[in-house]
């Protein structure tokens, strides 16, 4: 067999296509194909429905044979494990797990397998309850047609145990798919997925910001949350305890109820390992996308302590740096110095961080020239509200676009979730986005809904975490900036 090595992270959802060759060029592995292989790597960043593309890889026979991970990493050992891929975690100790005080709890033996199996990956036996869980893997572009297979397996024998179980974006807007022109093959499949959840007990929020409709647990709860910028914003930001699971750990502990304790459920490994110095002033949401971005890069996996952030950043600000940071590299968890929860309860220790790094201005303009792959006279979709945009996101996006008229040929879309696209329309915000020619679109958004397939190829986003999908998994050129110079460009 042969043998692949880097110290590189591989994002499955864009650094490898789906016949298992490595196409992102920036990476060490590019060009060579992981089929059949043995692979070695510290563990996956990104995208949290890298599971399902994993298992899509071996069902296609595009898979490696055997994983080495350097860390337990959720996304990749769920891909292997219903990928039926053999695999080892270095840095756990790996356990026998008693299935019995499983079984006792009345969950079914085949998911009991697969909890033990984590457990045994992971290296924990202890299992707590999952009343919290947010579910990755809903777009049927990202699952495709091997993860509606495994959704109508489970979707037909259970149903969610768990008491709050939330959905990710779809891949279109449930209501006004036709309007966007989303092909009725792929909306038929789409509603599919959708239908399997709810029948299973999930609430259809189809977001990726719940914590802006009510549905997020309080501080230092444990919760079982997979999309990765939620992950990364629960953590640092209101203090939820959960790791960065997979689309695919989350349905099956929805489905059993419970979970693994391991990783960001324990305090001690909340702590910080690189203190990073921001040494310039930072203006709006697209120099926190940027600072995400670099961080992601900069930090590869360990838990960064922020320092130089001024003022408190407002919660659009730290909703970008965590989908950012968790898409360029695989931030779970950041702490900012008097401004993060943890940080500010002085409920971690200081004394592990074995890197300083600093970011500048320059750093921040590098990626910046990095993101911009488009012309701006090219732009033939504008999307904003990655994550999904906030009520007042909305608002000031219809600030902007007020009196004034997209130019022919240019799509506008701002993403968010049903509920504030609801509190938009009652404010008259989706009415002034519709009067100059755009739209509020619910339930999905530029990345995970098939943009490519809809004729789009160079697309505006003010998103730093969608400027890195965008190219390869959605095969866009990209224009990368605020959304105010994004619509002085686009209106006539
Ligand atoms: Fe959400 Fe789509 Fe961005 S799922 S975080 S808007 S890529």
């Amino acid at each position: 067999m042969e043998e692949l090595r880097t110290n590189q992270q591989i994002s499955w959802l864009d650094d490898v296509d789906d016949r298992g060759v490595v196409i992102n060029p920036d990476h060490e592995l590019y060009g060579k194909s992981l089929a059949g292989t043995a692979l070695h790597f510290p563990s996956a960043s990104g995208s949290t429905v890298g599971s399902d593309r994993i298992v899509n890889l071996a069902v296609h026979g595009f898979a490696p044979k055997r994983i080495v991970l350097e860390k337990s990493d959720p996304i990749t050992m769920w891909g292997a494990i219903l990928g039926k891929i053999d695999i080892e975690i270095r840095g756990t100790t790996q356990l026998a797990v008693d299935r019995g005080p499983l079984e006792k709890l009345g969950i079914d033996a085949e998911i009991v397998d697969y909890l033990v199996r984590a457990g045994e990956l992971l290296g924990t036996n202890e299992f707590i309850p999952a009343e919290d869980v947010q579910i990755a893997g809903v777009s049927y572009k990202t699952i495709t047609e091997t993860g509606l297979e495994l959704r109508r397996h489970f979707g037909s024998k259970y149903r969610f145990r768990s008491k709050n179980v939330t959905i990710n974006p779809a891949g279109m807007d449930m209501e006004d798919w036709q309007v966007h022109g989303v092909p009725e093959e792929f909306a038929k499949k789409q509603q599919e997925v959708i239908e399997i959840y709810v029948k299973m007990g999930a609430t259809p929020t189809i977001t990726c910001t719940p914590y802006l409709i009510g549905s997020m647990p309080p501080p230092f709860v444990d919760a079982f949350l997979s999309e990765s910028s939620v992950v990364a914003y629960a953590n640092s930001v209101l203090g939820v305890r959960t790791n960065r699971e997979s689309g695919l750990s989350t349905l099956l502990y929805a489905i059993a109820g419970y979970g693994p304790r391991y990783g960001l459920h324990l305090r001690e490994n909340r702590n910080p390992r690189v203190e990073v110095d921001v040494s310039c002033e930072l203006k709006g949401t697209v120099d926190f996308s940027l600072l995400g971005y670099r961080l992601g890069e900069l930090v590869r996996g360990r838990i960064p302590y922020i320092t130089g952030i001024g003022s408190r950043p407002t919660l659009e600000e730290l909703k970008v740096l965590s989908a950012a940071g968790a898409a360029s590299g695989s931030i779970d968890l950041f702490h900012i110095e008097n401004i993060t929860p943890e940080a500010m309860g002085h409920l971690i220790e200081l004394d592990r961080i074995e890197e300083r790094i600093e970011i500048t201005r320059a750093s921040l303009d590098e990626v910046k020239g990095r993101l911009n792959t488009g012309k701006v006279e090219e732009i033939d979709l504008v999307t904003f509200g990655c994550p999904h945009a906030s009520l007042n996101e909305v608002k000031e996006i219809a600030a902007l676009l007020r009196g004034r008229k997209i130019r022919t040929g240019v799509k506008l879309w701002v993403c968010t979730s049903r509920a504030v696209k609801e509190m938009s329309a009652k404010l008259g915000y989706v009415d002034t986005v519709e009067a100059s020619g755009g739209h509020v679109v619910a339930d999905t958004c530029m990345v995970v809904s098939p943009i490519e397939s809809m004729g789009h190829r160079t697309t505006a986003t003010n998103s730093g975490k969608a400027a890195k999908y965008l190219p390869r998994f959605c095969r866009q050129n990209v224009v990368f900036d605020s959304a105010e110079e994004i619509v002085r460009k686009i209106v006539a």
